[in-house]
């Protein structure tokens, strides 16, 4: 049997649906409990019958004890809290955005060089059924040549989380991390970004500066293209005409569409011809509450998979530098945003030395 994995969880909001894994999944304990709010440790202590918890990230770090920390901090706090555990020699899953911005990526990649330990990035789209049987089945559709994703919400009141509504939030890394690693899991590393942006009037009201509607279009290093959509300053589309998040692959011999969070998934091939998909009766283990923003099920799914690679010493994916490239390709969205013309990638990780 696999021995549980004795985790440490930092950021109790969004923490929420990884302590519902750890308590459901044979595969990790949810050994102590981390915020800075010491009534929400106390409340999910109750939620969640558990009863170790501490306000101080250090203390975490100091228990020989813990083996890995799940970080669900503000997104700019990732790249600091992932250094301070690969430092104190504890395994990292940190939740995505993996970092906002590069500035420290270097540094952070070193300390996890130098602590042997290894780290998974919680790009939560990978891991729901519509989109992980797609990328199992990519080969259905002939060479892979075009892939389109968007992940589109209603954020004019800000994000669910507290620090999102204090006009912090950037839709580039918050949001549009999702697409973007749908397109790099397909299409491995991306040459060039050309984007354009805009800024929704309720965004505005929020205090943000950067752009909400977004729309990206991507060049892959090898020679396939991809396009991605962020748009969160309007409200929902009709669920029936669109989904929240979707997926495209368009290859030589056939297509593929996977969605979320209505678990359809369409193929159509030139040897199969059509075939639809859809596995509603998941629905209870990926929504354990809060409609379809919160979805611990995903959560338990790439727990697991850290876990089994942890102990059969195998390297869980997405990695640090999956993550890396990620956070490059957004960066270079970024950059194309500002300047209004297309960004190699390339040119992005040499500046930050990566
Ligand atoms: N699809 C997904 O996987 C998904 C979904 C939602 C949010 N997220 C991510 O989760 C992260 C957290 O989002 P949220 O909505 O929970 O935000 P939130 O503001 O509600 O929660 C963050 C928590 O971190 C705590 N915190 C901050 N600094 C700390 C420190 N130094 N030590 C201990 N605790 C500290 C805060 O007290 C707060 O309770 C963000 O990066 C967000 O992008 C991921």
């Amino acid at each position: 049997m696999t021995q549980p994995l004795q985790l440490g969880i930092l950021g109790l909001g969004e923490g929420r649906s990884i302590l519902s894994a750890c308590v459901q999944s044979n595969l990790a304990d949810a050994a102590l409990l981390c915020d800075l709010n010491e009534d929400l440790c106390k409340q999910r202590c109750q939620e969640f019958g558990l009863q170790h918890y501490t306000t101080s990230y250090e203390d975490m770090l100091s228990r020989p004890e813990i083996e890995a920390v799940a970080i669900y901090t503000p997104d700019p706090l990732h790249a600091q809290h992932v250094r301070m555990a690969a430092e104190a020699g504890k395994h990292v899953i940190c939740t995505k955005p993996l970092f906002k911005g590069l500035s420290e990526a270097a540094s952070v990649r070193q300390a996890v060089e130098a602590a042997g330990v290894q780290v998974l990035v919680g790009q939560s789209c990978r891991f729901f059924d519509t989109f992980s049987r797609q990328a199992e089945e990519r080969e259905a559709v002939g060479q892979l040549l075009s892939v389109e994703a968007h992940y589109n919400g209603d954020k004019r009141r800000g994000t669910s989380g507290s620090w999102g509504k204090a006009g912090a939030v950037n839709w580039l890394y918050t949001g549009l991390s999702h697409p973007v690693d749908l397109v790099f899991w397909h299409l491995g590393p991306i040459r060039r970004v050309h984007a354009v942006g805009t800024l929704s009037p309720a965004g505005e009201g929020l205090g943000q500066s950067d752009p909400d509607m977004l729309h990206v279009i991507l060049e892959a290093e090898n020679g396939a293209v991809g396009r991605v959509t962020g748009c969160y300053g309007s409200p929902h589309s009709h669920p029936d005409a669109e989904p929240m998040i979707g997926c495209t692959l368009r290859g030589s011999s056939g297509t593929s569409s996977a969605s979320y969070p209505d678990f359809n998934y369409y193929r159509h091939t030139d040897q199969e011809g059509n075939v639809a998909f859809n596995d509603w009766h998941r629905h209870a283990y990926y929504f354990r509450w809060g409609g379809a923003s919160h979805h611990a099920g995903e959560f338990q799914n790439y727990l697991e998979d850290f876990t089994r690679s942890l102990r059969n010493g195998a390297q869980a994916r997405p990695h640090l530098d999956d993550g890396i490239q990620v956070i490059a390709t957004l960066e270079a969205i970024g950059q194309a945003l500002d300047s209004k013309a297309p960004v190699l990638v390339q040119d992005v990780l040499n500046d930050f030395n990566l």
